[in-house]
C-alpha cells in the first residue's frame, strides 16, 4: 500500500452557527461542534483509508473559546498518524471575524477513526507520512494518545503503555 501524506486527507468544513444549534447564552451548542467534527474527522479519516470509516473514539476535545450565533466556523480535519487499521484525525476549528476576515482559533479536538470492511471488520490501511513540523509533532505523539486511550477504554494495560511510561520515567 501506497504510504499518504497528511496533507492528502486535509478535509476543510465551513459553516454558519444557526439559532437552533445553540444555547441558552446564545452560543454554539458543544454537541453540534462534536457533530460537525465528527462528520469533518471522518472524510479526513475516509480520504486516507479510501475505506469505510468508524469512529472508535472521541481523544481529547478543548472547548476553549465559545462561538457566537452566526459565527462562520471552519474545522480543518487531517489524519496525523495511521496505525494498523486506526487513524488519529487532529482537528483545528476557527471562527471568522465578521469586520478583520481573521480566522481566529476557538477550539481543538482529537478522534480516533477504524477503517473496516463491509462488514465491520478492521482493515489494513497506508501508512502517514508527516511533512511539516507540526504535522511530525503531532505523528510523534500520536502513539502515546492511542495507547493512554485504550488504557481509558480497558482494552490496554497500564503496564504495556510503554510511551505512557516512558513520560513518568
Ligand atoms: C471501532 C471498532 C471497529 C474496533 O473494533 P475492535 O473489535 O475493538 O477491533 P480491534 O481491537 O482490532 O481494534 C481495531 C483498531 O482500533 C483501535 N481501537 C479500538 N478501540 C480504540 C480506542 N478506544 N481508542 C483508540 N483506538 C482504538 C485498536 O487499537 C486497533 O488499532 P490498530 O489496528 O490500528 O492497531 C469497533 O469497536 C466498532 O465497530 N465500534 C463501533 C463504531 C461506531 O459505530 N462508531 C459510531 C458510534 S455512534
Amino acid at each position: 500500500m501506497q504510504p499518504r501524506t497528511a496533507f492528502q486527507s486535509k478535509t476543510v468544513v465551513t459553516d454558519l452557527v444557526l439559532p437552533s444549534e445553540t444555547n441558552p447564552l446564545n452560543n454554539l451548542f458543544g454537541g453540534e461542534l462534536l457533530a460537525r467534527m465528527d462528520r469533518a474527522a471522518s472524510i479526513a479519516a475516509r480520504r486516507h483509508s479510501r475505506r469505510i470509516v468508524v469512529t472508535a473514539s472521541v481523544n481529547h476535545v478543548a472547548f476553549n473559546r465559545s462561538v457566537p450565533l452566526g459565527s462562520v466556523v471552519t474545522i480543518e480535519a487531517k489524519v496525523s498518524r495511521a496505525f494498523t487499521s486506526s487513524m488519529e484525525v487532529y482537528m483545528d476549528v476557527w471562527i471568522e471575524d465578521r469586520e478583520s476576515g481573521e480566522s481566529i482559533k476557538a477550539n481543538e479536538a482529537i478522534y480516533t477513526f477504524v477503517a473496516v470492511d463491509e462488514t465491520g471488520r478492521p482493515v489494513k490501511i497506508p501508512e502517514l507520512v508527516p511533512e511539516t513540523d507540526l504535522e511530525k509533532q503531532r505523528f510523534d505523539a500520536a502513539l502515546r494518545r492511542k495507547q493512554l486511550s485504550l488504557v481509558l477504554a480497558g482494552k490496554m494495560k497500564p503496564a504495556d503503555a510503554t510511551e505512557l511510561k516512558a513520560l513518568f520515567e
